[in-house]
């Protein structure tokens, strides 16, 4: 059996031409543009290019982006002060601070100064626990992005047995709330977990997120399992790769998600989402 591939690419695009009508839609009455604000602390290459994709999907579909640039020896004092600036600003409605930043500054303290109503991230504390109690506000983009592949694609999720493999505060944790929220019975795997290969093998769904090529081995996936990649990895050759062994896994499961074109698109267009989101809070 050869997987079927979930084409995140093709989902996003409808996202995002939804999201142009809808705000057409706002303009006709008398509504604001929503406004994204994006900053970045240094020049982390890859994240300069994440927050270009950013800068880019707002003007396809016709929000305002802002967009701060710091140099890398930006103090801790200095981007709070920002983020309170961002805050009292009636004209921003989603405030994204893209990580990693430097050492000298902690980002969970910069995290928890954006107000959660925008916070289109869904970092905040605020909204992982609102995840957490069933009452979700605004959900992290990736594992909401995910969960909106599940759903186009038709994958049934009450009642399955779910693994996600990793448990960082970005993917893995609210991947976990995620399928939980949607009745699944949900295992998180990290690297402390023993006999990673044999939970592997008993999910029905499976969400990877630990950025380590080719981590979870295709022999290891149940056959007529969904398999969804969030990793991103550049091999020395230049080439991307997830953190699935794709080639073995794709025979295997029923469906996969490839990288490039799988998830990694789906997390810009969850975080317009959010940003429209953001903006009807505020046009209340
Ligand atoms: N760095 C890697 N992924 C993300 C993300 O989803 N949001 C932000 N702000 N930074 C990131």
């Amino acid at each position: 059996m050869t997987a079927q591939l979930i084409d995140g690419k093709k989902i996003s695009q409808q996202i995002l031409q939804n999201l142009a009508v809808r705000v057409q839609q706002r303009l006709e009455n008398q509504l604001r543009r929503p406004c994204l604000a994006v900053v970045l602390v240094g020049e982390d290459p890859a994240s300069a290019v994440y927050v270009r994709n950013k800068k880019r999907a707002c003007e396809t579909i016709g929000f305002e982006s802002r967009s701060y640039e710091l140099p890398v020896q930006t103090s801790e004092a200095e981007l709070l002060a920002l983020i309170d600036e961002m805050n009292a600003d009636s004209g921003v409605d989603g405030i994204l601070v893209q990580l990693p930043l430097p050492a000298h500054i902690d980002g969970q303290q910069v995290l928890e100064r954006i107000v959660p109503h925008k916070d289109v991230d869904g970092f905040h504390p605020y909204n992982l626990g609102r995840l957490a109690v069933k009452m979700p506000l605004m959900r992290p983009c990736t594992p909401k992005g995910v969960m909106t592949l599940l759903d186009a694609y038709q994958v049934e999720i009450t009642g399955k047995k779910a693994v996600v493999v990793g448990a960082s505060n970005i993917v893995g944790r609210p991947q976990a709330l995620e399928l939980l929220l949607a009745r699944a019975t949900v295992t998180v795997c990290h690297s402390a977990t023993q006999n990673l290969a044999q939970e592997v093998a008993a999910a029905d769904i499976i969400v990877v997120g630990v950025g380590i090529p080719e981590f979870v081995k295709g022999e290891w996936i149940k056959p007529g399992a969904v398999v969804i990649d969030v990793g991103i990895n550049r091999l020395e050759n230049g080439q991307l790769c997830g953190d699935v062994e794709f080639a073995v896994a794709k025979e295997r499961a029923a469906m996969i998600t490839p990288v490039p074109g799988g998830v990694g698109p789906m997390t810009i267009a969850t975080l317009m989402e959010n940003t429209l989101q953001a903006a009807e809070i505020h046009d209340t």
